[in-house]
């Protein structure tokens, strides 16, 4: 998940660089730090990797490719610990913020997305966005989202067979899912992918990253004042009302506010719908299973956003004071990633981890994050991938890959897991 959020004149606090020297604290026993993110080997399942630095170095000294150094957090109670900690701060201007890119770290420090601020200020964003996202809210969205699933079905058995998947169908869910939250017209469909890409990629410039988001924040603030003009029962219009036009928020914190929700829900929920669908063709047994019956759905729904831990390193934090995990210790000031995957493939934790079970009898999954930060639309994708996968299943059940199946390409670059293209036919 990238973290967009609009210009603004302040620039508080002192904004890591590319220059930033890296962090002094060696790895333990005067091993080289070794080289992180590390790549997933199967696409469903968490880097091998973590089993051994589970086992072993469950505190590790990582360098990222910024070249700064920070530790990554492995076991499932070290993670829930590490998250919940108020010792802990998500603050994107502290010096070893541990940010995977150079472009995030830098427009991020910059502009404060809230998703990157600490208490007080952050627990006022999420204040002004939790009402519009509670189980019933989001329940009430159950006929719109299949009502547009429907559509987006009904225009993939209409195109030209093979389709890239990825853009016609989970992309096109997630867009358009966001889009009816927001009352945004669904023509940016396109428009969102890219700047999606660019400011999602590890390899995109600062520069790359500030154009594509402003071109964002442009289109937002024209429907904010279409809002202000003529209010409609959307998300923007609530806001609009509810805080902009009482003086709580800015327009520069509106559209920042905006930003965050468009982009955290919309790469994360594509990239969860075409991994999973993707996991259902590899595995026609578990196809099968959810044909026969589809009450199995939001199980399978958790079982999936548990093995497929696509937002692995998104919790990035800065210890603000010395914290101690696994008896190992985090010095103040240093940066530290929580794994998602690393928790959620923890035997201690999880039975067999590796193995798909719809079953589970307790499926206390971290993939939404813990603590604070957790995610805030976590059951509007439950709802979207539910919907998405159900309708899949049962109006498209001779789906099938197009390709070799070595053909098909990851994304192992960006802020969230997931894949490239998916070409596939019926
Ligand atoms: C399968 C889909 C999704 C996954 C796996 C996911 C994952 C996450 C994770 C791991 C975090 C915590 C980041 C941290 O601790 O630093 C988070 C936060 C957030 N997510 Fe999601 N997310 C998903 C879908 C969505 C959707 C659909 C929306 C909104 C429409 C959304 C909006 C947000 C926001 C606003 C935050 C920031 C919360 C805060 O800082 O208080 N996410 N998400």
């Amino acid at each position: 998940m990238n973290t967009p959020v609009p210009p603004s004149s302040g620039t508080p606090g002192a904004a890591p660089s590319a220059s930033a020297p890296p962090s002094t604290s060696g790895a333990p026993d005067g091993a080289a730090p070794r080289d992180f993110p590390i790549r997933r080997g199967c696409p469903f399942a968490a880097p091998a990797e973590y089993d051994a630095l589970r086992t072993d170095d469950p505190v590790a000294r990582v360098t990222l490719p910024t070249r700064r150094e920070a530790w990554v957090v492995s076991r499932y109670n070290d993670v829930r610990e590490l998250l919940s900690d108020p010792r802990v701060s998500a603050d994107i201007r502290r010096p070893n913020f541990p940010a995977l890119g150079e472009g995030e770290q830098e427009v991020g420090a910059r502009l404060r997305p809230f998703i990157r601020t600490d208490a007080p200020e952050h627990t006022r964003y999420r204040r002004m966005l939790l009402p519009e996202f509670t189980v019933r809210r989001v329940r009430a969205m159950r006929p719109v989202v299949q009502a547009r699933v429907d559509e987006l079905v009904d225009d993939m058995l209409a195109a030209q067979e093979p389709v890239n998947f990825v853009s016609v169908y989970a992309n096109a869910v997630s867009t358009s899912v966001i889009c009816e939250l927001l009352g945004i017209p669904r023509e940016n469909l396109e428009f969102f992918r890219d700047v999606t890409r660019i400011s999602g990629s590890r390899h995109s410039t600062a520069e790359q990253v500030s154009e594509a988001l402003g071109g964002l924040f442009g289109l937002i603030a024209g429907l904010v004042a279409k809002r202000q003009e003529e209010p409609g029962d959307d998300l923007i219009s609530t806001l609009v009302a509810d805080h902009l036009n009482t003086g709580e928020v800015t327009l520069n914190e509106l559209l920042s506010t905006i930003g965050i929700t468009i982009n955290a829900g919309r790469e994360t929920s594509t990239n969860m719908i075409a991994l999973s669908t993707l996991l259902l063709l590899d595995r026609p047994d578990l196809k099968e299973e959810l044909r026969a019956d589809p009450s199995l759905m939001p199980a399978a729904v958790d079982e999936f956003l548990r093995v497929l831990s696509i937002a692995d390193s998104i919790p990035l934090r800065v210890a603000a004071e010395d914290i101690e995990l696994s008896g190992r210790k985090i010095p103040a000031d240093d940066g530290v990633i929580g794994l998602l995957a690393g928790a959620n493939h923890d035997p201690e934790q999880f039975d067999h981890p590796e193995q798909v079970d719809f079953h589970r009898p307790e499926n206390h999954h971290v993939a939404f994050g813990y603590g604070v930060h957790q995610c805030i639309g976590q059951h509007l994708a439950r709802l979207e991938l539910e919907i998405a996968l159900e309708t899949l299943i049962r109006r498209v059940p001779t789906l099938r890959l197009a390709v070799d199946r070595e053909q098909v390409a990851f994304k192992h670059d960006s802020a969230t897991f997931g894949l490239e293209e998916l070409m596939v036919t019926w």
